[in-house]
């Protein structure tokens, strides 16, 4: 009996569970917006396509309707929708950053997803923004052209623009265009020569080893809203990754000259966009970028790269007879791993005096090459002593050897001479 009574119980609760189901099923589609349903029916190759694209966005989840900014009513069911006193139709350029700063600057909003809401005032400031409110040129990109009015993404997301993957490309296709680009004093050669660079290599995935996520792309130097970043400022950019390199530059006469004269820059010996592994000709070459660039030949300031080159040179050198020393007796059955230890604190001294050329100071070099000088001839000095005793080994077991062969061949006869007899 109190079974019964408990099914019935447990059946009322559940039609009632359904019946509010229902009811919030009719009010969902009540709410369904006449912007969405009648766009989406409409079948019209510019009218339609919003539709599709804001049902894949960020904004569609975040209850950012089409209303949200183009105005109208999503609740009236015919062509009325479009007719209140908000609606914008099509927003204009100029309007657009606007648009979406009503919502990205408003902290109240953003807080909620832990998003930034300076991109507005950057982007006011940037080379585009500058250009558009000032000069009125609506060639350059706001918010949509980066991220796209509708199929509008997370940075996270491998498809957004903005995908560190893709930001090359969405700035290249109006910065490698050179139609686009006519009557602007700018070269169009960005992307192509940041495809060549070893960042782009490593953020390509072309370096093993090397985390992707990590190499800067355009976005990364430009900051969120591009603006050529002045002299002083260079070292700053770069430094926010490179920040040992950055710190020893600005310890460097160099950093003094670019304070008083604008060079030179980390661009102007490492390029900005074409950046590669840099190497040691650098010390002693003309191109651009090299110190014969912009020391003669005579200076006192090239004769201090040479010195520096000769450092380096000495001690890279020094490295590699280590390694194919220790190469050569990599099987001899002796235990390496004390020689190994100061091999790898040599190499380490060597990667370590890299950023340190960047002060200029031939001491503090010589003070991590004479570590890698040390530590490789006491290695060479432990080599040879083994290779000595080797040799000294060696000798012996030869004359052993010629002993016993001398006494078989002894025995040998003696017991031929007893068999003859
Ligand atoms: C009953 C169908 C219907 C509804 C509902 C509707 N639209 Fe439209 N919409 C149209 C048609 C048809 C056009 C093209 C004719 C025109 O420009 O008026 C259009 C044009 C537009 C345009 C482009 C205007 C231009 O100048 O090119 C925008 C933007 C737009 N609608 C947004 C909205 C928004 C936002 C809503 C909801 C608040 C909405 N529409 C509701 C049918 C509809
Ligand atoms: C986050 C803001 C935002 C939302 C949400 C949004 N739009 Fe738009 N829409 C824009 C902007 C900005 C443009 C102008 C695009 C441009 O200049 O590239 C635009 C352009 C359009 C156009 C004109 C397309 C053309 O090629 O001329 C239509 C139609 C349109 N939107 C309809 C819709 C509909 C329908 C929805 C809802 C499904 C919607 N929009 C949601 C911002 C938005
Ligand atoms: C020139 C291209 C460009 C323009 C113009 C631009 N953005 Fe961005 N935006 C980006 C890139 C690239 C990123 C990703 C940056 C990163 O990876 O940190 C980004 C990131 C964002 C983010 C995510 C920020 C976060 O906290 O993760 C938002 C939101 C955003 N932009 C909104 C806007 C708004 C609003 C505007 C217009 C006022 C705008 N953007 C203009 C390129 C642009
Ligand atoms: C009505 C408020 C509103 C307006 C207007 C609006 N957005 Fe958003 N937007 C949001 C909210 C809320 C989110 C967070 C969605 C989420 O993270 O799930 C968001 C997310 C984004 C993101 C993704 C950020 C990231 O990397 O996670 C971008 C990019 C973005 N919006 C760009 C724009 C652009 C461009 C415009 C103007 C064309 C615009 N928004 C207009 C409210 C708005
Ligand atoms: C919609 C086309 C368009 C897109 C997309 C675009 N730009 Fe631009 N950009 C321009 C135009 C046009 C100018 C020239 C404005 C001027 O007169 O200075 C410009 C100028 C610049 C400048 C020079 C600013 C100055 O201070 O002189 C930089 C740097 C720049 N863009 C970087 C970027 C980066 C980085 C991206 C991608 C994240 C990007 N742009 C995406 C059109 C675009
Ligand atoms: C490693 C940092 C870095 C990266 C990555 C980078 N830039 Fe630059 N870019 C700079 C610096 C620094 C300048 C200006 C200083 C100089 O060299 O004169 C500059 C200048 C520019 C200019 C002005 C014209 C010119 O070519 O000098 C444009 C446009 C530009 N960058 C766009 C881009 C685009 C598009 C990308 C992505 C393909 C990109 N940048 C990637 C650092 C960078
Ligand atoms: C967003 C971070 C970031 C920014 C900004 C950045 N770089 Fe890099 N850069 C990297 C990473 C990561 C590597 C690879 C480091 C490695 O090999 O482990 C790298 C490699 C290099 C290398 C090759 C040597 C080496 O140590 O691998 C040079 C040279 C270089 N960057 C110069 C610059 C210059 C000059 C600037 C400023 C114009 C700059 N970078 C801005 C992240 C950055
Ligand atoms: C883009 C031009 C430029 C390049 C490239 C360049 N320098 Fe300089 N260098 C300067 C300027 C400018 C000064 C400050 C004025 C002066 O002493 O000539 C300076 C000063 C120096 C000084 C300081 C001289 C003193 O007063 O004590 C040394 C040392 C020096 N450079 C070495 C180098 C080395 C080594 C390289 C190559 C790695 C190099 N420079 C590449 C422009 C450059
Ligand atoms: C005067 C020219 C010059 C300037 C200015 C300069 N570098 Fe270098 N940089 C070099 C040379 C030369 C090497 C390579 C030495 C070698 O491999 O023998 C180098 C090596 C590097 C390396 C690889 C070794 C390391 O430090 O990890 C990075 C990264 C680097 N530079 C970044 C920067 C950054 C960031 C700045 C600005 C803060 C800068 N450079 C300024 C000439 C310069």
């Amino acid at each position: 009996m109190r079974g019964l009574r408990r099914r019935t119980c447990l059946i009322n609760a559940m039609s009632a569970a359904a019946c509010l189901l229902l009811m919030w099923s009719i009010c969902a589609s009540a709410q369904e917006s006449s912007c969405v349903s009648c766009h989406g029916d409409l079948e019209d190759e510019r009218l339609t396509p919003p539709v599709q694209d804001w049902l894949a966005s960020v904004h569609k989840d975040a209850g950012v309707g089409c209303e949200s900014c183009h105005g109208g009513d999503p609740r009236v069911n015919d062509i009325e929708a479009m007719a209140t006193s908000d609606y914008i139709g099509v927003p204009f350029v100029k309007q657009i950053p606007e648009l979406c700063a009503s919502c990205h600057s408003n902290p109240d909003k953003m807080r909620k997803y832990n998003l930034r809401v300076d991109e507005y005032d950057l982007f006011k400031r940037s080379g585009h923004g500058r250009a558009l409110y000032e000069r009125g040129d609506t060639k350059v990109a706001t918010c949509v052209s980066c991220h796209g009015a509708h199929k509008v993404l997370s940075k996270t997301d491998v498809d957004s623009l903005v995908h560190y993957t893709n930001i090359a490309r969405t700035c290249g296709a109006c910065h490698s265009d050179a139609d686009y680009m006519k009557g602007y004093d700018l070269p169009v050669d960005q992307v192509e020569r940041y495809n060549e660079s070893y960042h782009a290599q490593i953020l390509y995935g072309k370096v093993e080893g090397k985390n992707p996520a990590l190499a800067p792309t355009c976005a990364s130097c430009h900051t969120h809203s591009p603006l050529l970043p002045g002299a002083a400022e260079v070292p700053e950019l770069c430094g926010r990754c490179h920040s040992v390199t950055a710190k020893y530059f600005k310890d460097s006469p160099h950093y003094v000259a670019l304070t008083e004269v604008g060079v030179p820059r980390c661009v102007d010996c490492h390029g900005n966009h074409d950046i590669r592994y840099p190497g040691i000709e650098m010390l002693s070459g003309t191109e651009e970028g090299h110190c014969g660039f912009c020391h003669d030949a005579s200076s006192t300031q090239y004769q201090t790269a040479q010195q520096i080159k000769g450092l380096l040179e000495s001690a890279s050198e020094d490295l590699e007879l280590v390694e194919r020393e220790l190469a050569d007796i990599e099987h001899s059955g002796r235990n390496l791993d004390d020689l190994k230890t100061l091999r790898d604190e040599a190499q380490t001294s060597l990667t370590e005096v890299l950023p340190i050329t960047h002060t200029l100071s031939v001491e503090k070099i010589e003070g991590k090459t004479a570590r890698v000088d040390e530590n490789a001839e006491k290695v060479l000095q432990k080599v040879s002593e083994f290779k000595g005793e080797l040799k000294a080994r060696k000798r012996n077991l030869g004359i052993i050897l010629a002993v016993i062969l001398v006494n078989v061949g002894f025995l040998w006869l003696k017991r031929r001479s007893i068999g003859r007899s």
